[in-house]
């Protein structure tokens, strides 16, 4: 159909080249009976009509909405094979696409009944860690050490890189990518997903236990603080939920994480996709004072008070950390969906942990019985951007069953982000995660595709569902939160 060159202007030329033709037409028929002729003329005449009416149809609806038009022109010339935007909302087209050819995804769900997730995707390798350093000393000597280790690596990582050097795991096929993401989103996942590694290194910043870092610049340094949007974390393959907690905080309209994504490396993982993180040097754990650690108690009494909201300056007694008070319940949101525990629950006190757990140690449980002196753990900030919260670690528990569910992360908030709410309450979280993690080649295979992204996707909903039911049931207040 070539509706696009052919317009109301266009339609004496039409007319021309028809009269043309029907002279022929009389010419070669000279030797047909009246009849026929007549004929012949109706069928023209009948086809030239049909072509004016609907060209100009399609002109006019074309002429009313240009720029949808030029924008969907893919949409349109290949009617059956569609990436949908079901959102309409407003997108950034600078983007250029990944994908030339198109792939059609239904971002409805034919499903009725939700999975029971439980023991289907629970990770068989819990416990098998990759092998990590004893803290202390410093990151440099470690740093040096570990490069030991990974020299023999690199020439392996040089070689995958040439494979897929101009095929991105990143599957964009329009020009639009879902309006969650923001440019730098889309870049630092392309970067994260198909950058070339020159280096991989373990190191320990200040503050964090010991990473694998992969960087892609050429300045060798072991200095981690030198790395600005080129270096990445390389977790282990059990950690995959860190991509799926990713999109979340963008559909959610948090954007508290960095962003994630699946990556394989033939000498990490053995073979699987691990997830990688975008670094960031300027990161540094939140503390309450220099030598004092945030612990339950002083975090609860900070939640009454309230800090920094309304730009209230905290006196000592209000236990605050530089922290905003709406930041905590963007967090709380986001660890309940996810039944992330580490951060405000490290021991495991408000749900009954199972042995693979890291609260549980050789089978003995940790303490809950002093809850005040229960520390925080990766509660984590930037140093130029202190009052912010940025979620690292994120580490989810899609198994969890929901008679199961850790409550206590939900303890002392009584507000709530709208604008993730409404999410949660707007029928529309599967789709967008769907038209997400789609994005995500090497994350939407491992998880068994389609089929295995929407069990995940199942939790969520049902754990979404509680926290509705949580919000009523205890006069949760749910407010603006745009910072
Ligand atoms: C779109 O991206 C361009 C280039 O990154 C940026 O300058 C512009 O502000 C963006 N527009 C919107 C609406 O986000
Ligand atoms: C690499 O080193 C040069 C010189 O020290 C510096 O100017 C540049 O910013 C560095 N590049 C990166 C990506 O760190
Ligand atoms: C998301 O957070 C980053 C880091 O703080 C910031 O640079 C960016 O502007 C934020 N994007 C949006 C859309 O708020």
């Amino acid at each position: 159909m070539d509706t696009h060159t052919t317009r109301p202007g266009n339609v004496g030329n039409t007319l021309i080249c028809l009269s043309v033709s029907f002279l022929k037409v009389c010419n070669c028929c000279s030797g047909y009976s009246a009849i026929r002729k007549y004929l012949i003329i109706a069928v023209v005449c009948f086809v030239y009509l049909f072509f004016t009416v609907h060209v100009s149809h399609t002109s006019t609806r074309q002429d009313k909405r240009p720029d949808l038009w030029t924008r969907n022109s893919v949409y349109s010339l290949k009617p059956r094979k569609t990436y949908q935007d079901p959102t309409g909302e407003e997108v950034n087209e600078s983007l250029s696409p990944t994908r030339s050819n198109v792939v059609y995804i239904t971002l409805k769900s034919k499903r009725h009944k939700p999975a029971i997730i439980r023991g289907t995707v629970r990770p068989k390798l819990r416990r098998k860690k990759v092998k990590v350093r004893p803290q202390g000393g410093t990151s440099q000597g470690k740093a040096k050490d570990a490069r030991h280790d990974t020299n023999t690596a690199d020439k392996h990582l040089g070689y995958s890189e040439l494979d897929h050097s101009d095929y991105s795991s990143i599957r964009i096929y329009s020009e639009r990518a879902p309006p969650w993401f923001s440019n730098d989103d889309i870049m630092a996942m392309r970067f994260l997903a198909d950058g070339k590694i020159t280096q991989i290194d373990e190191v320990a910043p200040p503050g964090f236990s010991s990473l694998i870092l992969f960087k892609s610049a050429t300045n060798h340094t072991d200095d981690a603080d030198a790395c600005r949007k080129c270096c990445g974390i390389v977790r282990r393959p059990l950690d995959m939920s860190e991509v799926f907690a990713f999109h979340l905080d963008r559909i959610l309209g948090m954007n508290r994480t960095l962003p994630a994504v699946s990556r394989r490396f033939h000498s990490l993982g053995d073979g699987q996709p691990c997830p990688v993180v975008l670094w960031d040097p300027t990161l540094s754990p939140v503390v309450d004072q220099p030598s004092e650690r945030l612990n339950w108690g002083s975090y609860q009494t900070a939640l009454k008070y309230k800090c920094w909201h309304r730009g209230a300056i905290p006196k000592p007694e209000w236990s605050c950390t530089s922290i905003h008070h709406h930041e905590w319940s963007k967090l709380v949101v986001f660890d309940f969906l996810l039944q992330i525990y580490e951060r405000l629950d490290k021991n495991c006190c408000g749900f009954k942990p199972r042995p693979e757990d890291t609260c549980v140690e050789l089978g003995h449980h940790e303490e809950c019985t002093d809850k005040d002196s229960i520390e925080l753990t990766h509660i984590v900030h930037r140093r130029h951007d202190p009052h912010h919260l940025v979620f690292f670690n994120n580490k989810g528990y899609f198994d969890r069953d929901e008679e199961n569910l850790d409550f206590k992360l939900l303890e002392g908030i009584k507000e709530l982000p709208d604008q993730s709410v409404s999410v949660l309450k707007s029928q529309r979280l599967r789709e967008k995660l769907l038209q997400s993690l789609f994005l995500d080649q090497l994350y939407w295979d491992s998880q068994g595709g389609r089929q295995g992204i929407e069990k995940l996707i199942d939790v969520i909903e049902r754990r979404a569902k509680v926290l509705l039911t949580y919000i009523n049931a205890h006069g949760i207040k749910v407010v603006p939160m745009n910072s």
